[in-house]
């Protein structure tokens, strides 16, 4: 199915808030940061796929139109934004609170409370005020390099299916979600002394 045919003519107003979240991520000031120095390496957005919103919402047994979809589910639009440094993560989502485009509804911070399989990441859920009776929501995420390249891997369980040594794989993913923690830990400490920036 494509996109045209399940969101019909949501889809304009998704694609939208697609750009509205490009352009808002491009004027992050980045004056206080030094030369060359990018708080944000990299960041994607995306519509969330047809059967990706079916199978979500058949699991929770929802009807699954594409109307009913974008009242329920919150990331048909999705931006995921990826740092360097843990600090740049929490910047970020607060000067994104400030942002007049949009509310924050919801935050679910997976960094400070991850999940058991050590998944770790900041959630924002987004709301824009409605467009002719029609209201958007949008879901952010933010997390640091070293978590996304965990994720990306993890991320492939979830579609395969008799997993060989799946117990042993989950317990090593875990413990390398804990050393990654650990890490963006030891390699923010070490960036506010070479910058000497510590507290600001
Ligand atoms: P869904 O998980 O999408 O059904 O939504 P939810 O309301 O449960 O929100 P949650 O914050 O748990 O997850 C939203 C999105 O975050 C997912 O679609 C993934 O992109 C990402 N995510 C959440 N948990 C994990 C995880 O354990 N591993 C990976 N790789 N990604 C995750
Ligand atoms: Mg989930």
């Amino acid at each position: 199915m494509t996109y045209e045919e399940y969101y019909g003519c949501q889809l304009d107003g998704l694609k939208r808030v697609e750009q509205v979240l490009l352009d808002i991520i491009r004027k992050y000031p980045t004056q206080s940061y030094p030369n060359g120095v990018e708080p944000v390496l990299y960041c994607k957005t995306r519509i969330k796929e047809p059967e990706s919103m079916i199978r979500k919402l058949e699991r929770r047994k929802i009807p699954a139109d594409g109307v009913t979809a974008l009242e329920m589910i919150h990331d048909a639009v999705g931006m995921r934004i990826v740092c360097s440094f843990l600090d740049d993560v929490y910047k970020i989502a607060s000067w994104l609170r400030t942002c007049p485009e949009f509310e924050i509804i919801e935050t679910k911070d997976y960094i400070a409370y991850p999940k058991p399989n050590g998944y770790r990441s900041l959630h924002l859920v987004l709301s824009f005020p409605s467009v002719s009776n029609q209201k958007f929501m949008a879901e952010i995420q933010l997390r640091t390099i070293a978590i996304d390249f965990w994720a990306a891997l993890e991320h492939q369980m979830k579609y395969k299916k008799n997993i060989e040594h799946e117990k042993t794989i989950r317990g090593e993913l875990k413990r390398c979600a804990d050393e990654i923690a650990s890490v963006d830990i030891s390699m923010q400490t070490l960036r506010d002394l070479i910058l000497n920036d510590q507290w600001n």
